[in-house]
């Protein structure tokens, strides 16, 4: 990747001040975790060509080979209030970055997956960093297919897609994480909440399906009413009752189960 092509489309002021490029990292989470504790500054960006031990939410493989994808990861030092709402920030800054460079439209899935049709197109994990019980900072790793065959690899195959894969061309990786940085500082330093919930929502399949939602163990039914200010999903139980789930795993429920 040509990364002083990608630091001169830049139009930050921190997020990619400074942009670090490996050829091959394990995960770019780690290495951002590393810099966080020795005091780097908000937003530094690590960004790797491959990862060869990429991670995705629920200790789940990543896959990004050498040469195909975008895998930075962000160092933010935000307000609880604006750390709240990363889940929400990530996704809007890629959306707007597939669009810049190819004209897609994307979708998001709860609580912050992106996707074109069925298929996932980008991942978001998000891991923050305490000094006891204080916030200290958050990592937000972007996975992002950009020019990714999914078909090669099985495991994904059906399930994953790319930006190439929807237009059928390759599209440059360093306009598209030029494009997702530039987004992610747009986003990130939103003053009104409101609006950026509302931009999200708006493309929010989950919204009015009738899902299982696992989080910390157990397992909630219902129908996806409706996300609050934090990214939080409000779930309407079968009984009538209504649920917040911070954060968890959406799977469809196939027409005829029960709870
Ligand atoms: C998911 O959907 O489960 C989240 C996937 C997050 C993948 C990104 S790629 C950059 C960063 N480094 C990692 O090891 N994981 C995140």
């Amino acid at each position: 990747m040509d990364i002083e092509s990608v630091r001169g489309m830049l139009t930050t002021r921190r997020i990619g001040h400074p942009l670090i490029y490996l050829a091959s990292v394990g995960s770019t989470m780690d290495v951002v975790r590393d810099m966080a504790s020795d005091g780097g500054p908000e937003g530094l960006v690590v960004v790797a060509d491959e990862q060869t031990a990429g991670r995705g939410r629920f200790g789940r493989t990543w896959i990004a080979p050498a040469g195909v994808n975008l895998s930075p990861s962000i160092l933010v030092r935000p307000s609880v209030a604006v750390m709240k709402r990363l889940g929400i920030v990530a996704p809007l800054a890629v959306a707007d970055a597939v669009r810049a460079v190819s004209g897609l439209d994307v979708s998001f899935k709860w609580p912050n997956d992106v996707r074109i049709g069925e298929r996932k197109l980008c991942g978001v994990l998000i891991e923050g960093g305490f000094s006891g019980d204080r916030p200290t900072h958050a990592i937000v790793g972007i996975g992002l297919n950009v020019n990714l065959d999914a078909a090669r690899y099985p495991e994904i195959a059906d399930i994953a897609t790319s930006i190439a894969r929807e237009l059928g061309r390759l599209v440059s990786r360093e306009q598209t994480l030029a494009e997702l940085l530039n987004a992610f500082e747009r986003y990130y330093d939103a003053p009104d909440a409101e609006s950026l919930r509302l931009a999200w929502r708006e493309r929010l399949d989950t919204l009015g399906q009738d899902i299982a939602v696992t989080f910390g163990g157990r397992t909630e039914y219902g129908v996806a009413e409706d996300v609050d200010s934090d990214g939080a999903l409000l779930l309407r139980r079968g009984d009538g009752s209504l649920t917040t789930i911070p954060a968890g795993e959406v799977t469809l429920r196939p027409p005829g189960t029960s709870t």
